[in-house]
């Protein structure tokens, strides 16, 4: 079988971070054959291109680097003001201007943690937009929108809701599958 070597890529830098904690729960729930690592990108400065003409910044090659090298990557990111984080779509701007945007042809899967009901429902729809400029393959279901999120991972955010849990396990399932189909060969 196949192996995948999975990049996590948070929205939200909050230290307890549910869309981290649900990065952490899908890297304990992924199938035999599926490892993750979770990028950290919180040095990425504003997207300025004064400053890229200057030269691409370290933090957004190591980015670029961890994007390129993974066979496919699972973003997890809150909704802020009906739409994607901020610190999520300025990393996006920064892989798109360098010369070989990581992107392309990435298979990519989306999950969302909110506090609110929706559970981040109008981000996600946004976040496939901007994916689809990128060349992404972005994985269609199913699709997880953890809404209600401070009641479905304890203090130690750990992933409790059993449904949750189902939902997650099935996603890894079909995104193991959705790799095999789209990855280049
Ligand atoms: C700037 C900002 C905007 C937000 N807008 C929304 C929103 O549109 N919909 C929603 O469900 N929650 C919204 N929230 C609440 C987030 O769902 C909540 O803070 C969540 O815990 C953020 O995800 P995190 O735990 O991964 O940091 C917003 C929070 C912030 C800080």
């Amino acid at each position: 079988m196949a192996s995948y070597n999975v990049l996590g890529m948070c929205g939200s830098l909050r230290a307890k971070s549910f869309n981290r904690s649900a990065l952490l729960a899908a890297g304990e729930l992924m199938p035999a054959g599926m490892t993750l690592s979770i990028a950290d990108y919180a040095d990425v400065p504003l997207y300025n291109q004064d400053l890229q003409n200057q030269g691409i910044p370290e933090s957004v090659s190591r980015l670029v680097q961890a994007v390129a090298a993974s066979d496919a990557v699972l973003i997890a990111s809150p909704e802020y003001n009906f739409s994607v984080s901020g610190v999520l779509k300025n990393a996006i701007d920064w892989l798109s201007r360098v010369p070989a945007p990581p992107f392309k042809d990435k298979p990519v899967a989306i999950l969302s943690a909110t506090m609110g009901p929706l559970g981040g429902a109008r981000s996600q729809y946004d976040l496939r937009k901007i994916l689809g400029s990128q060349d992404a393959l972005v994985l269609v279901k199913p699709e997880i929108f953890i809404g209600v999120a401070q009641t479905k991972f304890d203090a130690d955010g750990k992933l409790t809701d059993e449904t949750t849990r189902k939902l997650l396990t099935d996603q890894l399932v079909a995104f193991q599958r959705w790799i095999g189909r789209v990855a280049l060969k």
